[in-house]
């Protein structure tokens, strides 16, 4: 088919009008052969002259395919016109589908219209009404797709947010091993991974450092099994060691096979060191009740050796002064059964102190005179005058209501002991006063030293009764479970940091509150 040219100056011909009509309807397919024919007939009967063509719609929608516009006269003309009349010049055919009636097609000639003229008309005008209503229906796609897409973009995204806002790390992997999830959480933190890097690449590139058998091993299983797996690591990756518990879950898109991993890894440090802080509270109730019972039997026969011994002693000096030969090292040993019962008896008292401390009139007490008490009294211990010290002490320091200040002085005491003992006669010692996050933690004082510190596995170990890591003699191990019993009876907490060869802070939290 060939389309004539027409220059800039003279208006469109028939041909270009109706190519431009068709080429609009037809954009996205090949032109049927018998528009080519009906074009190629209108053109020769067109040619050279000078034409209007309108499609006016049921609905309003007017297309002109002129040069100009169509005047506001000759489109109230083309509205209303019916079928097949003809006035003014111009003709109008009904543009019609089998069930509805689409609009009109008009046509403007600058000669007389022929009969021709019309049949041409007509047949235009049959051929482009499927072509309209496919538009109309294209349009009418477009517009449920758009609509479709838009709900779909808003489910994705609060799916999205569902999964950002969970305060686990999570991601899903498919049968490739390739991300399809990467939450906001896993993004976050020292080693986290932005989603766009994430996503549509191995789990193994990114989690590089693990190692790459251990982890597809994992994932495999639950492909195979479809079972949950469930196991907790450590991490010391974003600083401090921290224990995450790690879940897989096998998901399927179908009815059968597993066909994605999800893996979510949630920090359960805080979690664990509560359940082993209650657990521990339990060993040392359960010990504490046990050396009540048995101290109560050792303090009997404890008083009979003492009251043997003093009544070998004055028989022996009777002997002595009846003239009998009585050897220095008979007082001696009476000496050092004295001594070891007097050790003997100290050791129960205090073990009876953690067990059941004594319950003391409680009243109000400011921690910050306990912490300037407790250092007036250690001023004459021996390691301690080497050390450097450094006090932090809150002015305004809310007081421990219910508080017994003679023993919080013993609990700072053992602690600041532990603390000289640790660094063997150099480093610092602060003691630090400082108001709490809540009312139930309101009072802090903490004592670090830059001591030896203490390994992760005796941590659990401290506040046990005779747990000592110092030579025989020079510690009973029961310091630290009678600090514990004292803390406890006034219902705080003590809680430990410590960096093996940096040094430890022992922190006794108490409530700010009656209670
Ligand atoms: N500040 C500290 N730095 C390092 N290790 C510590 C510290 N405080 C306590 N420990 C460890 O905890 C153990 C138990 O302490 P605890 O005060 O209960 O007993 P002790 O000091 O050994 O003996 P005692 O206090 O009865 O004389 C210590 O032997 C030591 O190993
Ligand atoms: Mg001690």
């Amino acid at each position: 088919m060939t389309v004539p040219t027409t220059s800039p100056t003279t208006p469109p011909r028939a041909l270009d009008a109706l190519a431009a009509v068709i080429a609009e309807f037809n954009a996205d397919r090949p032109l049927e052969a018998s528009i080519a024919t009906a074009l190629e007939a209108l053109r020769r009967s067109l040619d050279a002259q000078e034409c209007s063509l309108w499609l006016h719609t049921a609905d309003g929608f007017v297309r002109t395919w002129v040069a100009g516009d169509a005047t506001a006269a000759e489109l109230a003309v083309v509205a209303a016109l019916g079928s097949g009349e003809e006035t003014d010049g111009v003709r109008a055919v009904p543009v019609s589908s089998p069930d509805r009636r689409i609009g009109a097609l008009a046509l403007r000639l600058a000669r007389p219209m022929l009969g021709d003229d019309a049949t041409l008309l007509t047949a235009v005008a049959n051929l482009l009404a499927p072509e309209i209503i496919h538009a109309e229906r294209s349009r009418q796609l477009e517009v449920e797709v758009a609509a479709r897409t838009a709900e779909i973009d808003r489910e994705r995204r609060f799916t999205e947010k569902i999964i950002d806002s969970m305060p686990v790390g999570l991601y899903v992997i498919d049968r490739e091993y390739r991300i399809q999830a990467w939450n906001r959480k896993r993004e976050t933190g020292m080693q986290g991974v932005s989603r766009d890097e994430a996503i549509g690449r191995t789990i193994f590139d990114i989690l590089h450092r693990q190692p790459f058998e251990m982890l597809r091993r994992e994932f495999d299983e639950v492909f195979a099994t479809g079972r949950i797996q469930e196991y907790q690591m450590e991490s010391a990756a974003s600083g401090d060691p921290r224990t995450y518990r790690i879940t897989k879950i096998p998901m399927r898109l179908g009815d059968s096979a597993v066909t994605h991993v999800i893996t979510i890894g949630e920090d359960v440090t805080d979690w664990r060191e509560g359940h082993q802080r209650l657990s521990q509270a339990e060993k040392l109730a359960a010990i504490g009740t046990l050396a009540a019972g048995v101290m109560h039997e050792i303090n009997n026969p404890l008083a009979t050796i003492a009251a043997c011994g003093d009544g070998l002693g004055y028989r022996l000096e009777d002997l002595q002064r009846r003239g009998a030969e009585v050897g220095k090292d008979l007082f001696d040993y009476l000496e050092i059964i004295d001594n070891e019962v007097l050790r003997c008896k100290q050791i129960v008292d205090q073990l009876l102190d953690f067990s059941r401390p004594k319950q003391l009139a409680k009243s109000p007490v400011d921690l910050n005179e306990v912490a300037e008490k407790t250092l007036f009294l250690m001023k004459h211990h021996g390691g301690f005058k080497k050390l450097t010290l450094v006090k932090e002490l809150e002015p305004d320091l809310p007081p421990v209501p219910r508080g017994n200040a003679e023993q919080l002085v013993q609990v700072l005491m053992a602690l600041i002991i532990n603390a000289t003992d640790a660094m063997g006669g150099h480093g610092t010692i602060t003691l630090r006063t400082r108001s709490g996050p809540t009312p139930a933690d309101g009072a802090i004082v903490e004592v670090t030293d830059t001591g030896h510190g203490i390994a992760r596995a005796e941590l659990s170990k401290i506040f046990e009764p005779f747990y000592t890591t110092k030579a025989p003699g020079t510690g009973t191990g029961l310091g630290l479970a009678i600090c514990y019993g004292i803390v406890q009876d006034h219902r705080g907490r003590v809680e430990v940091d410590s960096v093996v060869g940096k040094g430890s802070t022992f922190r006794v939290l108490l409530p700010t509150i009656e209670w």
